[in-house]
């Protein structure tokens, strides 16, 4: 039986045998050496060879551009960039790249991808796409003249605001959609009035154009109400800009299913793990922010407050298991821009695009989703079966191997006795690392079952 796959190659969809569906375009990617990566990015049209030739010369070292980015520059904090590879979502193939330091994130990515495409499909979708600027009267002299006066000139304020500030976004499609009035009530019994105005940023995050059109605002309304705006601001709580991401995985073994479900629940009802679940979806969406130039910070400010909105925080992810099948859904506020800002300036974030060919920022926050709730399943399955040391503690081993000075011809030898030394006592430190390597290099002689154990 075949099955219909975009080619990575020349974008066209292909027939691929179920017989090969295991294999990616990247399969054995990391047993490959630096150089082979990058030819085989190449080869598969992921970069193009100067891209390739920039990343291996150590990536962008121009203190200019920093200059432009920050005040005070002394130069650039370097994060390892990876791929995670047999990601598959909505039918297409990606490469997904990923900027962090923390060791297991990048393999747990590709490994529970592997799982998932071979079992089953990660499906997205986009839920909205107005972001929220807020316009604040912190103490509401009449709220009924507001009330009415803001619905009265609601459509004048739109134009307006299209016309004098938004117009490059209504140029594209987007801008100014609506205004809307929020009351709250102040602890002292006044009320405060919150306008929140609702923007269709495009491809754009939005972050300074709102913020400008808010700005803008304040004083016609001010003219129209009398009342005194005190703050104007974006918010990062975007909920009507909502990103959902889903897996579904097909014959899964009743006994894990049912596991993963049990280990949702508790993220769910339980604020403390909550937060570590929570955690483990931004290991898989920050690295992908990061390495396409995005703000982290506001994702991480929404998709923790979205996670809040019940009045008690709770996962932005839940699994359900049901006759066979087990289900997974992430829905959260994901708000990416894939033009302006640093998106555009730094390179190796214009070669991060590229490599994922996003032709939206809806289609990029719709991977993120997808690699977030990924990733949840792989520390899922990980925490309910074997643990999340032995994974995790094999890929740092090859850390501690170096770390504690082994030569290319030693760390071979060393990664097998620590692995080994894994197995029996379920952790491994530095120190181990050192005493193993003084023991193959003969300070202390080797006898079996003795070592670095103590
Ligand atoms: C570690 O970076 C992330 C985990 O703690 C996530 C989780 O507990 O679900 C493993």
């Amino acid at each position: 039986m075949g099955r219909t796959i975009v080619d990575i190659k020349t974008s066209q969809p292909t027939l691929r045998n179920e017989a090969d569906v295991e294999t990616s375009a990247l399969a054995g990617f990391g047993k490959l050496s630096q150089d082979e990566r990058y030819e085989k990015l190449v080869e598969i049209g992921a970069l193009t060879a100067a891209e390739a030739q920039h990343l291996k010369s150590g990536g962008l070292k121009d203190l200019g551009l920093a200059e432009k980015f920050i005040e005070n520059v002394i130069g650039y904090f370097q994060v390892p960039m990876g791929i995670a590879t047999n990601f598959r979502i909505d039918g297409r193939e990606i490469v997904i790249p990923l900027a962090v330091e923390e060791t297991s994130i990048v393999a747990a990515a590709s490994k529970t991808a592997k799982w998932v495409r071979e079992v089953g499909e990660i499906t997205t979708e986009t839920l909205g796409e107005l972001i929220i600027g807020q316009i604040q009267i912190a103490r509401v002299r009449d709220i009924a003249n507001l009330r009415t006066k803001l619905q009265m000139s609601k459509a004048d304020f739109i134009n307006m605001a299209n016309r004098d500030v938004a117009h490059g976004l209504v140029a594209r499609g987007g801008g100014v959609e609506d205004i809307v009035l929020r009351e709250i009530d102040r602890p002292d019994g006044d009320k405060m009035a919150v306008i929140h105005v609702h923007a269709n940023p495009c491809d754009a995050m939005g972050a300074n154009i709102i913020n400008q059109v808010c700005e803008y605002l304040k004083g016609p309304i001010q003219e129209l109400t009398g009342e005194t705006v005190t703050m104007c601001i974006l918010s990062n709580l975007v909920d009507t800009k909502l990103t959902r991401a889903k897996v579904v995985i097909h014959d899964i073994e009743e006994d894990l299913g049912k596991r993963i479900e049990e280990a949702s629940l508790f993220a769910n009802l339980d604020p403390y793990r909550a937060a570590t679940n929570n955690k483990g979806v931004m290991n898989g969406i920050d690295p992908i922010l990061i390495a396409t130039g995005n703000d982290w910070r506001a994702v991480e400010a929404g998709v923790h407050a979205y996670a809040a909105r019940s009045g008690q925080y709770r996962s932005i992810t839940t699994w359900t298991y049901q006759a066979g099948k087990l289900i997974g859904i992430l829905e959260a506020p994901i708000v990416v821009g894939t033009v302006g800002g640093v998106t555009k300036l730094h390179p190796t974030a214009q070669m991060s695009l590229s490599m994922l060919k996003v032709s939206s920022a809806a289609e990029l926050s719709r991977i993120c989703a997808a690699v977030g709730l990924v990733q949840n399943l792989g520390a899922l399955k990980a925490l309910t079966t074997v643990g999340i040391i032995e994974g995790h503690m094999k890929l740092h081993i090859r850390n501690l191997t170096l770390g504690a000075g082994a030569s290319e011809r030693e760390v071979p030898l060393v990664q097998k006795r620590l692995e080994e030394i894994l197995m029996l006592t379920k952790r491994i430190s530095l120190q181990n690392a050192v005493e193993v390597l003084r023991e193959i290099r003969g300070a202390v002689p080797v006898s079996p079952g003795t070592s670095a154990l103590t």
